[in-house]
């Protein structure tokens, strides 16, 4: 059976993963984590471009994947048309922030949006925000050191109490700075997580902001799409019972592998045995 590869910077697409499995219990995963090169988001749209593209090519000659998810947006924004425009029959889906289902959420008509610097100042978020900002207004903010905050977080070796108050302190700033969060007119109703890395302090979030802010973020819809991709191709693996996700999902890194065995164990209950080391092609 052919697996469906998913690939992001690191261990934010596991986010992606989880609605993966979810909803499509019948397929194989192969995941691959570029930890080695992570953050994208503070790099060049040409350096997150290359990666990408390399990745890709990696996962369809080692892996032989039937369709591709970029479980990253920041990956998304810098490649996904080159990917298509060089894999036309591969079926490929990218992650934006969830800014048209904000729109239909929010009462104060005031949406924040968290993201990496990349995302914010690509063409194709820009793009995004100017077909709807006549309906709402839009509080953007690039959070520079959020997701190599939550990828240290797993690290081994790492002083956990210290990682975890510099996550708490970016978080604290980057609310401070979008501005006044809550359900009164002038306030910030809905936050967008535009970061697959995100969804993982989205508690220390909603800790934060209460109840009356709603929380955004895409795997479920990312996990829609290709189930619909995958069945307009004739590709959905249907089978009576779901297999084990031990048999079902591979892990690679490009970076540390006991920091990935600790998130993939953590995050989406997947054991040590199923994680790997990449090859070099693609270190
Ligand atoms: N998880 C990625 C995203 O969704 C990027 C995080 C990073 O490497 O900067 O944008």
């Amino acid at each position: 059976m052919q697996p469906i590869g998913v690939f992001d910077s690191g261990i934010g697409g596991l986010s992606v993963l989880a609605a993966l499995q979810a909803q499509l219990p019948h397929e194989r995963f192969v995941y691959l984590a570029d930890n080695g090169h992570a953050p994208y988001g503070e790099k060049s749209d040409v350096y997150v471009l290359e990666r990408s593209l390399r990745i890709t090519e990696h996962l369809i000659k080692q892996h032989h994947i039937k369709a591709l998810v970029v479980a990253c947006n920041t990956a998304t924004a810098a490649a996904i048309h080159e990917i298509r425009a060089r894999h036309p029959s591969l079926p490929v889906v990218g992650v934006e922030p969830a800014i048209k289902p904000a729109l239909a959420l929010t009462q104060t008509k005031r949406i924040g949006v968290m993201a990496t610097r990349g995302t914010v100042e690509s063409h194709k978020f820009k793009q995004l925000i100017n077909q709807h900002c006549s309906q709402a207004d839009y509080v953007v903010c690039a959070c520079n050191g959020l997701a190599l905050a939550i990828e240290q977080s797993t690290h081994p070796s790492a002083n956990a109490a210290e990682v975890e108050s510099s996550i708490d302190d970016l978080i604290e700033r980057y609310l401070n700075e979008m501005g006044e969060f809550g359900n009164q007119p002038g306030q910030i109703d809905t936050l967008v997580l535009g970061c697959t890395h995100y969804v993982f302090v989205a508690d220390r979030l909603r800790k934060r902001l209460g109840l009356q802010v709603s929380i955004l973020s895409t795997g479920d819809a990312v996990a829609r799409q290709t189930l619909r991709l995958l069945q307009q191709h004739h590709q959905l693996q249907i089978s009576q019972a779901p297999t084990p996700s031990s048999n079902r999902i591979s892990l690679y890194t490009t970076g540390d592998l006991a920091s990935l065995r600790y998130a993939a164990q953590r995050w989406i209950h997947v054991t040590a045995a199923s994680c790997h080391k990449a090859d070099a092609s693609v270190a």
